[in-house]
């Protein structure tokens, strides 16, 4: 069953742009010169129930802008978004109870109250029976391991259990679909992988659908089957990660810092070059030849700092581009 249809949706902002200096503020009275941001620039894609999907692309790709739109806080340009068969800026309660936008930038929470405060208000805003909140809060607070957590001012948390309680507020009317919007930023690994396992249960034990954006490609890989990579507002993937993955695996990233200034003639010979600018050298290597190149490097050059990793999304993202056709 289709429980998200996107069809050919566009969002534009009009912005206004003004030059730098008194001069320029000044002429900014007189006329405005208008411009076009197309964030998102005429996409389509359909979601399946339960699934758990991937949304990823560079900064500034789209990705906010299309949650937004399908979690009805923006009014589309043009094209048509159906989600569990509501128009999702209408706004409509029945709707709004059935979903949940939670932006790992952002906070629904009040700072210097409880959770349980924003849980208790939240239960009045959605309108949920007494049960189901008790049942629903004993759940995720369990599942999170937070339940001696949410009688604490939330200021005196730290920003894993502030996520935590954050996802709480959002899940706690028990929504249908999810949108999740970088729910793991700036938190340490292990809480990443906190979240993940959770949003992976989550998912599971309800059916719920989830469109997830991250920069983390772990978080991806460990919980998508499948992605739609989006790039100035366009998608130009969408399918099974493992195709992707496969073909992309085989690349490692090999960070290097130098001490002193060096000649990077030689770096081309042994990857490719994502960025070179001192004291930064950032390499893409064949997997196998990693450890190889790995020493010449330490054996040549004077480096301060060395490091070996799985490619970032933004590499793969890269690497789509540079290779085109997927
Ligand atoms: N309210 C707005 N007014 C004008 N431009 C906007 C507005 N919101 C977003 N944009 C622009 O639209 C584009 C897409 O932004 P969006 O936030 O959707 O990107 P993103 O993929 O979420 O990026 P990131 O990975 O950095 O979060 C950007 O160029 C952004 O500057
Ligand atoms: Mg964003």
């Amino acid at each position: 069953m289709k429980i998200i249809t996107v069809q050919k949706l566009k969002k534009h902002f009009k912005v206004y742009k003004r030059g730098a200096g008194l001069r320029a503020t000044l002429r900014s009275f007189l006329s405005r010169p208008e411009e076009t941001v197309k964030a998102v620039d005429g996409i389509s894609f359909e979601i399946e129930k339960g699934e758990l999907l991937g949304f990823i692309g560079p900064n500034g790709a789209g990705k906010t802008t299309t949650l937004k739109c399908l979690s009805g806080l923006l009014y589309p340009t043009s094209g048509q978004v159906k989600v569990l068969g509501f128009t999702p800026f209408d706004r409509k309660p029945e709707y709004l109870k059935k979903i949940s936008l939670v932006m790992g930038q952002k906070n629904q929470l009040w700072w210097d109250l409880p959770a349980i405060d924003t849980f208790r208000l939240n239960k009045e805003i959605y309108d949920i029976e007494d049960s189901d909140y008790e049942r629903n809060l004993a759940e995720l607070s369990q599942l999170l391991e937070v339940s001696h957590l949410v009688s604490i001012p939330v200021r005196k948390l730290s920003l894993g259990q502030r996520m935590k309680m954050e996802l709480i507020a959002a899940l706690i009317h028990r929504p249908e679909v999810l949108f999740l919007d970088e729910p793991t930023i700036g938190l340490d690994v292990v809480m990443q992988k906190n979240m993940r396992d959770f949003i992976a249960q989550y998912n599971r034990r309800y059916q719920s659908t989830i469109l997830l954006t991250s920069h983390y490609m772990s978080d991806v890989k460990e919980l998508c089957k499948r992605v739609i990579i989006i790039d100035n507002g366009k998608i130009i993937y969408d399918g099974q990660l493992d195709r992707l993955g496969r073909k992309y695996a085989d690349y490692k990233t090999v960070t290097v810092i130098f001490e002193k200034p060096v000649d990077g003639k030689k770096f081309p010979e042994m990857g490719e070059v994502v960025s070179f600018k001192f004291p930064k050298l950032v390499l893409s290597v064949p997997r196998k030849m990693s450890k190889h190149i790995a020493a010449k490097i330490l054996e040549n050059y004077p480096v301060e700092d060395f490091n070996i990793e799985d490619p970032e999304v933004e590499d793969i993202v890269r690497r789509v581009f540079s290779e085109k056709k997927v």
